[in-house]
Protein backbone atom coordinates (compact mmCIF):
# COMPACT_ATOMS: atom_id res chain seq x y z
CA UNK A 1 0.00 0.00 0.00
CA UNK A 2 1.37 3.09 -1.14
CA UNK A 3 1.77 5.95 1.51
CA UNK A 4 2.72 8.56 -0.94
CA UNK A 5 0.59 10.06 -3.38
CA UNK A 6 0.90 12.58 -6.91
CA UNK A 7 -1.49 15.15 -7.00
CA UNK A 8 -2.90 17.41 -9.53
CA UNK A 9 -0.78 21.07 -9.89
CA UNK A 10 -3.92 22.88 -9.82
CA UNK A 11 -4.26 21.78 -6.11
CA UNK A 12 -1.46 22.95 -5.35
CA UNK A 13 -0.47 26.47 -7.59
CA UNK A 14 -2.66 29.15 -8.56
CA UNK A 15 -4.38 29.09 -11.57
CA UNK A 16 -3.10 31.57 -14.41
CA UNK A 17 0.14 32.51 -13.41
CA UNK A 18 1.38 31.56 -16.85
CA UNK A 19 -1.40 33.59 -18.41
CA UNK A 20 0.06 35.54 -21.35
CA UNK A 21 3.10 33.32 -21.66
CA UNK A 22 4.61 31.07 -23.99
CA UNK A 23 5.54 27.44 -24.36
CA UNK A 24 7.89 26.02 -26.75
CA UNK A 25 8.17 21.98 -26.13
CA UNK A 26 10.61 19.55 -28.28
CA UNK A 27 8.83 15.91 -27.39
CA UNK A 28 5.52 17.06 -25.97
CA UNK A 29 3.89 14.87 -28.18
CA UNK A 30 3.38 12.12 -25.53
CA UNK A 31 4.81 11.17 -22.15
CA UNK A 32 6.54 13.53 -19.85
CA UNK A 33 6.44 16.14 -22.51
CA UNK A 34 2.63 15.84 -22.93
CA UNK A 35 2.15 16.42 -19.35
CA UNK A 36 4.72 18.87 -18.73
CA UNK A 37 2.93 21.34 -21.54
CA UNK A 38 -0.45 20.31 -20.48
CA UNK A 39 0.47 21.35 -16.98
CA UNK A 40 1.76 24.83 -17.91
CA UNK A 41 -1.39 25.43 -20.41
CA UNK A 42 -3.53 24.65 -17.40
CA UNK A 43 -1.76 27.18 -15.67
CA UNK A 44 -2.40 29.89 -18.73
CA UNK A 45 0.15 29.54 -21.07
CA UNK A 46 -0.04 28.82 -24.82
CA UNK A 47 2.13 26.00 -26.34
CA UNK A 48 3.82 24.93 -29.52
CA UNK A 49 4.97 21.36 -29.47
CA UNK A 50 7.48 20.39 -31.69
CA UNK A 51 8.62 16.79 -32.81
CA UNK A 52 8.84 14.63 -35.73
CA UNK A 53 5.73 12.73 -35.99
CA UNK A 54 3.65 15.71 -37.69
CA UNK A 55 0.36 13.60 -37.49
CA UNK A 56 0.66 12.87 -33.91
CA UNK A 57 1.52 16.37 -32.99
CA UNK A 58 -1.22 17.54 -34.60
CA UNK A 59 -3.50 15.43 -32.48
CA UNK A 60 -2.07 16.18 -29.22
CA UNK A 61 -2.12 19.95 -30.09
CA UNK A 62 -5.85 19.44 -30.72
CA UNK A 63 -5.95 17.46 -27.38
CA UNK A 64 -4.00 19.83 -25.28
CA UNK A 65 -5.93 22.59 -26.90
CA UNK A 66 -9.57 21.05 -25.60
CA UNK A 67 -8.54 19.94 -22.04
CA UNK A 68 -6.96 22.88 -20.98
CA UNK A 69 -8.98 26.09 -23.35
CA UNK A 70 -5.40 27.74 -23.96
CA UNK A 71 -3.86 27.52 -27.90
CA UNK A 72 -1.74 25.17 -28.73
CA UNK A 73 0.17 24.78 -32.26
CA UNK A 74 2.41 21.82 -33.34
CA UNK A 75 5.46 22.57 -35.50
CA UNK A 76 6.88 19.44 -37.15
CA UNK A 77 10.86 19.10 -36.75
CA UNK A 78 13.63 16.62 -35.48
CA UNK A 79 15.73 18.64 -33.22
CA UNK A 80 18.86 17.00 -35.20
CA UNK A 81 18.09 19.55 -38.03
CA UNK A 82 18.82 23.14 -37.52
CA UNK A 83 16.83 24.08 -40.15
CA UNK A 84 13.51 22.64 -39.04
CA UNK A 85 14.25 23.62 -35.21
CA UNK A 86 14.49 27.27 -36.63
CA UNK A 87 11.44 26.77 -38.69
CA UNK A 88 9.62 25.94 -35.97
CA UNK A 89 10.96 29.00 -33.61
CA UNK A 90 9.63 30.95 -36.21
CA UNK A 91 6.88 29.19 -36.59
CA UNK A 92 5.73 30.24 -33.06
CA UNK A 93 6.84 33.69 -33.47
CA UNK A 94 4.59 34.19 -36.04
CA UNK A 95 1.44 32.63 -33.78
CA UNK A 96 2.14 33.97 -30.64
CA UNK A 97 4.66 36.89 -30.72
CA UNK A 98 7.03 35.75 -27.95
CA UNK A 99 8.50 32.33 -26.25
CA UNK A 100 8.77 33.04 -22.20
CA UNK A 101 9.66 28.89 -21.69
CA UNK A 102 11.75 26.52 -23.31
CA UNK A 103 11.52 22.68 -22.61
CA UNK A 104 14.32 20.46 -24.00
CA UNK A 105 12.69 17.15 -23.37
CA UNK A 106 13.10 15.27 -27.25
CA UNK A 107 14.92 12.47 -26.42
CA UNK A 108 15.82 9.00 -27.68
CA UNK A 109 16.42 5.72 -25.46
CA UNK A 110 16.81 1.97 -25.52
CA UNK A 111 19.05 -0.98 -24.21
CA UNK A 112 22.16 -1.78 -25.65
CA UNK A 113 25.42 -2.55 -24.08
CA UNK A 114 28.28 -0.99 -25.82
CA UNK A 115 29.50 -4.28 -27.00
CA UNK A 116 26.72 -4.47 -29.12
CA UNK A 117 25.93 -0.45 -29.51
CA UNK A 118 26.90 0.71 -32.87
CA UNK A 119 28.94 3.55 -33.75
CA UNK A 120 25.55 4.68 -35.46
CA UNK A 121 23.53 3.52 -32.78
CA UNK A 122 25.64 6.04 -29.92
CA UNK A 123 26.33 9.18 -32.22
CA UNK A 124 21.74 9.04 -32.85
CA UNK A 125 21.12 9.17 -29.26
CA UNK A 126 23.90 11.93 -28.64
CA UNK A 127 22.54 13.74 -31.87
CA UNK A 128 18.57 13.66 -29.99
CA UNK A 129 19.40 14.29 -26.69
CA UNK A 130 22.55 16.71 -26.77
CA UNK A 131 22.75 18.50 -29.87
CA UNK A 132 19.40 18.50 -30.16
CA UNK A 133 19.61 20.76 -26.68
CA UNK A 134 21.69 22.87 -28.13
CA UNK A 135 20.02 23.14 -31.20
CA UNK A 136 16.80 24.33 -29.56
CA UNK A 137 18.64 26.67 -26.93
CA UNK A 138 20.82 28.29 -29.95
CA UNK A 139 17.52 28.92 -31.94
CA UNK A 140 15.41 30.21 -29.01
CA UNK A 141 17.74 31.99 -27.24
CA UNK A 142 17.63 35.45 -28.71
CA UNK A 143 13.53 35.34 -28.05
CA UNK A 144 14.25 33.96 -24.13
CA UNK A 145 16.16 36.98 -23.99
CA UNK A 146 13.71 39.57 -24.67
CA UNK A 147 10.84 37.77 -22.18
CA UNK A 148 13.92 37.19 -19.58
CA UNK A 149 12.31 33.29 -19.83
CA UNK A 150 13.85 30.15 -18.66
CA UNK A 151 14.69 26.78 -19.88
CA UNK A 152 14.07 23.26 -18.15
CA UNK A 153 15.49 20.21 -19.51
CA UNK A 154 14.35 16.82 -18.87
CA UNK A 155 17.32 14.91 -18.11
CA UNK A 156 17.44 11.80 -16.51
CA UNK A 157 19.60 10.55 -12.97
CA UNK A 158 21.72 7.47 -14.53
CA UNK A 159 24.76 9.13 -15.49
CA UNK A 160 25.00 9.42 -11.61
CA UNK A 161 25.96 6.04 -11.58
CA UNK A 162 27.67 3.79 -13.83
CA UNK A 163 23.98 1.97 -15.19
CA UNK A 164 24.38 -0.53 -17.64
CA UNK A 165 23.14 -0.73 -21.10
CA UNK A 166 23.01 2.84 -21.35
CA UNK A 167 26.27 4.10 -22.15
CA UNK A 168 25.00 6.19 -24.94
CA UNK A 169 22.08 8.21 -22.75
CA UNK A 170 24.32 8.56 -19.26
CA UNK A 171 26.82 10.50 -22.00
CA UNK A 172 23.86 12.02 -23.55
CA UNK A 173 22.26 13.47 -20.13
CA UNK A 174 25.77 14.22 -18.32
CA UNK A 175 26.30 16.64 -21.45
CA UNK A 176 22.89 17.87 -21.16
CA UNK A 177 23.21 19.12 -17.64
CA UNK A 178 26.28 20.43 -18.17
CA UNK A 179 24.58 22.59 -20.75
CA UNK A 180 22.20 23.84 -18.37
CA UNK A 181 24.80 24.82 -16.34
CA UNK A 182 26.62 27.15 -18.68
CA UNK A 183 23.43 28.52 -19.96
CA UNK A 184 22.73 29.35 -16.41
CA UNK A 185 25.62 30.87 -16.21
CA UNK A 186 26.09 33.08 -19.53
CA UNK A 187 22.40 34.21 -19.41
CA UNK A 188 21.77 34.63 -15.76
CA UNK A 189 23.13 38.55 -15.47
CA UNK A 190 20.19 38.70 -18.81
CA UNK A 191 17.53 37.76 -16.39
CA UNK A 192 17.50 34.18 -17.95
CA UNK A 193 17.13 30.77 -15.44
CA UNK A 194 18.05 27.66 -17.02
CA UNK A 195 17.18 24.12 -14.96
CA UNK A 196 17.23 20.52 -15.00
CA UNK A 197 14.20 18.03 -14.22
CA UNK A 198 16.00 14.38 -13.63
CA UNK A 199 13.03 11.99 -13.73
CA UNK A 200 12.89 8.41 -12.18
CA UNK A 201 10.83 5.42 -12.67
CA UNK A 202 8.04 6.93 -14.36
CA UNK A 203 4.99 4.96 -15.13
CA UNK A 204 3.41 4.60 -18.67
CA UNK A 205 6.17 6.45 -20.34
CA UNK A 206 8.11 5.00 -23.16
CA UNK A 207 11.68 5.25 -21.18
CA UNK A 208 9.90 3.22 -18.56
CA UNK A 209 8.68 0.55 -20.96
CA UNK A 210 11.80 0.13 -22.52
CA UNK A 211 13.83 0.02 -19.44
CA UNK A 212 11.97 -1.18 -16.53
CA UNK A 213 11.52 -4.88 -16.71
CA UNK A 214 8.00 -6.17 -16.89
CA UNK A 215 5.84 -6.87 -13.83
CA UNK A 216 8.01 -4.33 -11.74
CA UNK A 217 5.38 -2.66 -10.16
CA UNK A 218 4.52 -4.64 -7.53
CA UNK A 219 8.07 -6.80 -7.11
CA UNK A 220 10.62 -4.46 -8.33
CA UNK A 221 9.69 -0.50 -7.72
CA UNK A 222 8.56 -1.16 -4.20
CA UNK A 223 12.05 -2.63 -2.96
CA UNK A 224 14.23 0.46 -5.74
CA UNK A 225 11.83 3.50 -4.47
CA UNK A 226 11.73 4.62 -1.09
CA UNK A 227 8.15 6.01 -1.68
CA UNK A 228 7.66 2.72 -3.00
CA UNK A 229 5.32 3.90 -5.76
CA UNK A 230 6.05 4.81 -10.06
CA UNK A 231 6.60 8.39 -10.67
CA UNK A 232 3.73 9.39 -12.33
CA UNK A 233 4.12 12.07 -15.26
CA UNK A 234 1.66 15.07 -13.25
CA UNK A 235 5.01 14.72 -10.86
CA UNK A 236 7.42 16.25 -13.08
CA UNK A 237 4.27 18.67 -14.51
CA UNK A 238 4.40 19.77 -10.86
CA UNK A 239 8.09 20.35 -10.89
CA UNK A 240 7.79 21.88 -14.40
CA UNK A 241 5.29 24.66 -12.65
CA UNK A 242 7.29 24.93 -9.70
CA UNK A 243 10.99 26.07 -11.96
CA UNK A 244 8.80 28.10 -14.39
CA UNK A 245 6.98 30.30 -11.51
CA UNK A 246 7.67 33.40 -9.53
CA UNK A 247 8.80 30.77 -6.64
CA UNK A 248 11.52 29.65 -8.45
CA UNK A 249 13.18 33.18 -9.42
CA UNK A 250 16.47 32.66 -7.67
CA UNK A 251 16.47 28.96 -8.92
CA UNK A 252 19.31 28.49 -11.43
CA UNK A 253 21.67 26.22 -12.32
CA UNK A 254 20.07 23.47 -10.45
CA UNK A 255 19.01 20.12 -11.03
CA UNK A 256 15.89 19.25 -9.38
CA UNK A 257 15.78 15.07 -8.80
CA UNK A 258 11.93 13.75 -8.83
CA UNK A 259 12.30 10.06 -8.25
CA UNK A 260 10.86 9.13 -4.68
CA UNK A 261 14.43 8.92 -3.61
CA UNK A 262 15.67 6.01 -6.03
CA UNK A 263 18.76 7.45 -6.67
CA UNK A 264 20.10 7.07 -3.21
CA UNK A 265 19.50 3.52 -3.30
CA UNK A 266 19.94 2.63 -6.78
CA UNK A 267 21.28 -0.86 -7.81
CA UNK A 268 20.62 -1.69 -11.18
CA UNK A 269 17.30 -3.19 -11.73
CA UNK A 270 18.48 -5.65 -14.20
CA UNK A 271 20.25 -8.70 -12.41
CA UNK A 272 24.07 -8.10 -11.64
CA UNK A 273 26.92 -9.30 -12.79
CA UNK A 274 24.24 -11.78 -14.96
CA UNK A 275 23.13 -9.08 -17.70
CA UNK A 276 26.41 -7.82 -18.65
CA UNK A 277 28.34 -10.96 -18.94
CA UNK A 278 25.55 -12.61 -20.52
CA UNK A 279 23.31 -10.21 -22.41
CA UNK A 280 21.44 -12.73 -24.04
CA UNK A 281 19.69 -13.26 -20.27
CA UNK A 282 18.20 -9.72 -20.32
CA UNK A 283 15.83 -10.24 -23.24
CA UNK A 284 13.11 -11.65 -21.67
CA UNK A 285 13.25 -9.57 -18.89
CA UNK A 286 12.89 -6.57 -21.21
CA UNK A 287 10.02 -4.81 -23.29
CA UNK A 288 11.61 -3.62 -26.59
CA UNK A 289 15.10 -4.79 -26.30
CA UNK A 290 17.36 -5.83 -29.60
CA UNK A 291 19.86 -7.11 -27.73
C1 LIG B 1 20.64 -1.42 -30.22
C2 LIG B 1 19.59 0.11 -31.60
C3 LIG B 1 18.34 -0.12 -30.95
C4 LIG B 1 18.32 -1.08 -29.87
C5 LIG B 1 18.04 1.37 -32.50
N1 LIG B 1 19.32 1.03 -32.54
N2 LIG B 1 17.40 0.69 -31.52
N3 LIG B 1 20.70 -0.52 -31.24
N4 LIG B 1 19.49 -1.69 -29.55
N5 LIG B 1 17.19 -1.36 -29.22
C6 LIG B 1 20.32 1.53 -33.48
C7 LIG B 1 19.94 1.22 -34.92
O1 LIG B 1 20.24 -0.13 -35.25
C8 LIG B 1 20.82 2.22 -35.67
O2 LIG B 1 22.16 1.82 -35.73
C9 LIG B 1 20.80 3.43 -34.77
O3 LIG B 1 20.43 2.95 -33.45
C10 LIG B 1 19.79 4.47 -35.19
O4 LIG B 1 18.51 3.85 -35.26
P1 LIG B 1 17.33 4.43 -36.17
O5 LIG B 1 16.12 3.65 -35.89
O6 LIG B 1 17.79 4.55 -37.59
O7 LIG B 1 17.25 5.94 -35.65
P2 LIG B 1 16.01 6.87 -35.52
O8 LIG B 1 14.91 6.49 -36.47
O9 LIG B 1 16.53 8.24 -35.57
O10 LIG B 1 15.43 6.54 -34.07
C11 LIG B 1 16.06 7.00 -32.91
C12 LIG B 1 15.96 5.99 -31.75
C13 LIG B 1 14.51 5.54 -31.57
C14 LIG B 1 16.51 6.63 -30.48
C15 LIG B 1 16.81 4.78 -32.10
O11 LIG B 1 14.43 4.59 -30.56
C16 LIG B 1 13.60 6.70 -31.30
O12 LIG B 1 13.21 7.41 -32.22
N6 LIG B 1 13.25 6.94 -30.07
C17 LIG B 1 12.41 8.11 -29.70
C18 LIG B 1 11.52 7.74 -28.65
C19 LIG B 1 12.26 7.29 -27.44
O13 LIG B 1 13.27 6.59 -27.49
N7 LIG B 1 11.76 7.67 -26.31
C20 LIG B 1 12.30 7.24 -25.08
C21 LIG B 1 12.89 8.35 -24.45
S1 LIG B 1 13.07 7.93 -22.76
P3 LIG B 1 22.79 1.09 -37.04
O14 LIG B 1 24.22 0.86 -36.69
O15 LIG B 1 22.01 -0.19 -37.20
O16 LIG B 1 22.61 2.05 -38.18
C22 LIG B 1 14.42 8.61 -22.25
C23 LIG B 1 14.57 8.44 -20.78
C24 LIG B 1 15.99 8.44 -20.40
O17 LIG B 1 15.15 9.20 -22.94
C25 LIG B 1 16.14 8.24 -18.93
C26 LIG B 1 15.48 7.03 -18.43
C27 LIG B 1 15.63 6.81 -16.96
Amino acid sequence: MPVNKAHPSTSVFKDNIFNGQVVFITGGRSGIGYTVVETLMRHGADAVIVGRDAKGLAESAAALQKSTGKRCIAASADVRKVDQIRAAVDKAIEAFGRIDFVVCGAAGNFLAPISALSENAFRTVIEIDTLGTYNTVKATLPHVRKTQGAYLHISATLHYRGVPYQAHVGAAKAAVDALSQVIAVEEGPRGVRSNVVAPGPIANTEGTLRLVPKGSETDIIPRIVPLARFGETIDIGNAAVYLFSPAASYVSGSVLVVDGGEMHIRGTSLPYPESVLDPESTKKLVVGSKL
